[in-house]
């Protein structure tokens, strides 16, 4: 009888969430160590000894190719066919805090509490509002005040006619800090809330770091358990294997019919 019910039970979980996510979405099954489905991710985060640059610190785990750890380095690269100096040149010390930006963007499969699905033609899911560990954001926009830009929301209203973005008719090329007045309008407003900003620091275990010192390990892991188990529902499971391996067994008797 007991069995019984925990049948109908994990019948009503698997069809829950079957019906709560349309078919052609990658399966997600947890929250920890994942990568997400986009244009350039890996399908599963591993090794990659050869990661480039400031994508380093991902080397012992990361949902980057070395390929894409290279190419994200490039001012236009062609992953994205974005320019980042589309207002003339970006001083050095601010175009690092982008490239570490796409590092963690492209790398990181710590971000999978953050995960969310989207309707866009060049990817199936983004992150959303990742807490961004303060320093890690007011350094970034201190080091890029001085540079220039044409937008406050670098993610829509490009005008992309020779192929790769150009300022919008009217957009007009002022400081970073005249379209960015604060660290927050920089880290949240640049792709459409990505990031929040965090009230925690670097090292609390609160927050995702941007930049870290891989000699220490990834700092990340940790602040992805915190939330993860916080959020409770996909992550808990994943620390459940006998619970995940009946669902699994479930789904593919439900699936085969
Ligand atoms: C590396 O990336 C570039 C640009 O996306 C692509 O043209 C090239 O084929 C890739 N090389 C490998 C070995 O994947
Ligand atoms: C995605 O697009 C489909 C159809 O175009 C629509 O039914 C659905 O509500 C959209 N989902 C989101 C999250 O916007
Ligand atoms: C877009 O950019 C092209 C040049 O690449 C220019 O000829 C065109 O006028 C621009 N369109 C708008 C709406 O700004
Ligand atoms: C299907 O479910 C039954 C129990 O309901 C189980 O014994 C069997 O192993 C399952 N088949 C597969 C392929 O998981």
């Amino acid at each position: 009888m007991a069995w019984k019910m925990t049948q109908l039970l994990l019948l009503a979980l698997v069809t829950a969430a079957g019906s709560a996510q349309p078919r052609s979405v990658r399966a997600r099954t947890g929250l920890l160590n994942v990568c997400m489905d986009a244009k350039h991710h890996k399908a599963h985060p591993g090794p990659e000894d050869n990661l480039y640059g400031q994508c380093s610190p991902w080397r012992k785990n990361a949902c980057c190719t070395a390929n894409t750890s290279q190419e994200l380095h490039k001012d236009t690269s062609r992953l994205y066919n974005f320019n980042w100096e589309h207002c003339g040149r970006m001083e050095p010390a601010c175009k690092r805090h982008f490239i570490q930006d796409n590092c963690l963007y492209e790398c990181s499969p710590n971000l999978g509490p953050w995960i969310r699905q989207v309707n866009q033609s060049w990817r199936k899911e983004r992150i959303l509002n990742v807490p961004l560990c303060k320093e890690d954001c007011e350094r970034w926009w201190e080091d890029c005040r001085t540079s220039y830009t044409c937008k406050s929301n670098w993610q829509k209203g490009w005008n992309w006619t020779s192929g790769i973005n150009e300022c919008p008719a009217g957009a007009l090329c002022h400081t970073f800090e005249s379209y960015f007045p604060t660290p927050a309008a920089l880290c949240e407003g640049l792709w459409s809330h990505s990031y929040k900003v965090s009230d925690y620091s670097r090292g609390s275990g609160r927050c995702i770091q941007m930049w870290f010192d891989s000699a220490q390990g990834n700092p990340n892991e940790e602040v992805a358990r915190f939330y993860a188990a916080a959020m409770g529902g996909a992550g808990s499971w994943a620390a459940c294997p006998v619970l995940l391996s009946l669902v699994g067994m479930q789904w593919y008797n439900i699936s085969s019919l």
